[in-house]
């Protein structure tokens, strides 16, 4: 952030400007509208474009190198790398049935606050409700279908409904901060699928499109709705939101903590060899750096991302957001 950044006071009244001209007013309208249209151009179906009748093979990755690091344990096998990104693709949809737990439960609420308002922002709302729900079942299907053919043992921890009342516990404006960094993280992860391998699972490389293609509105809505919760909060609001930010940050990387954990040991469990001590501990870290940058960081440095936040926030609150993630971030080793 340079030293010539608005102060904060200059942010709102520029804020309390544009709400009131109708230019800003129609072109936040025509965003919405933009959503409707493109979520009903892209809308898929479960079955007929995502699935289409195929298994997993389990000769191929289920996750991209880029997101998994397996590539990093220059120590695994071939099929020990590939085995490490299955185990992780099936984390993958646990976590996304998950979040999407939460963020349909919040979307509803937010279509509830338009309501008797603009009737395009409460399309744009449902539709995106609506395909959370889908996308929760399309990461069940992939969570039962992978489980088909894996060793017995694996373990998802977190409970959908106890992490969705936690996070929804906090204030709406820190709710709709970590929803952008994971909506906007799709666009990464979608990336990172389309880098040429061929071993990686033509199915799997189709779920990163098409949750994409979707996610793709969801991100532009979180935008819009942050910077509409904004406006309604006076500085010290904002200011305890920062710390709700922060501490569901905290509480994801908590989860990722215990789920690696778990995912690490399965994985030295049923990889069919022994490891040394030093190979199960780097094991351990890069589940943990993967799972790090998958659900965190990978959104985080997502220029978007970073646009948004440092127009609602001010600098001091940037460097406390900052210095939070600074830990985890260098623990990726990706910045
Ligand atoms: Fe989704
Ligand atoms: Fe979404």
């Amino acid at each position: 952030m340079t030293p010539n950044h608005p102060k904060r006071k200059e942010y709102r009244i520029m804020e309390a400007t544009l709400e009131v001209r109708p230019a800003a007013a129609s072109s936040t309208a025509t965003r919405y509208a933009r959503c409707v249209e493109a979520s009903k151009r892209v809308r898929w179906d479960i079955d007929r474009d995502v699935i289409r009748g195929r298994q997993f093979d389990f000769a191929m990755k289920f996750l991209p190198d880029g997101l998994s690091m397996a590539r990093e344990l220059g120590f695994l096998s071939p099929a020990e790398s590939m085995f490490m990104s299955q185990v992780q693709g099936r984390t993958y949809a646990n976590v996304f049935g998950l979040v999407e737990r939460y963020i349909g439960v919040k979307t509803l609420e937010l279509a509830k606050s338009h309501s008797m308002g603009d009737q395009v922002a409460v399309e744009a709302l449902v539709r995106m409700t609506d395909e959370e729900l889908k996308h929760q079942e399309l990461f069940r299907r992939l969570d039962r279908m992978a489980g088909a053919g894996m060793p017995s043992g694996y373990r998802f921890l977190p409970d959908p409904n106890e992490v969705a009342n936690a996070v929804l516990a906090s204030s709406t404006w820190a709710v709709l901060g970590l929803t952008l960094d994971i909506e906007i993280f799709t666009q990464a992860h979608y990336r990172a699928s389309i880098e040429p391998d061929a071993m990686l699972s033509p199915l799997w490389k189709d779920v990163f499109l098409f949750h994409w293609k979707e996610e793709s509105q969801h991100a532009i809505l979180d935008e819009l709705e942050w910077r509409r919760e904004d406006a309604k909060l006076a500085p010290a609001e904002r200011d305890r939101a920062v710390d709700d930010l922060i501490g569901l940050v905290g509480a994801v990387d908590g989860i990722l903590r215990v789920q690696a954990e778990a995912d690490a040991d399965y994985f030295l469990a049923r990889s069919g060899r022994t490891f040394t001590a030093a190979q199960s501990k780097a094991v351990h870290d890069t589940m943990l750096r993967a799972y790090r940058w998958q659900y965190i960081v990978s959104g985080v440095q997502e220029p978007r991302f970073g646009e948004v936040l440092t127009a609602l926030v001010t600098p001091e609150q940037m460097a406390r957001i900052g210095a939070a993630l600074a830990p985890i971030v260098a623990h990726v080793g990706r910045a």
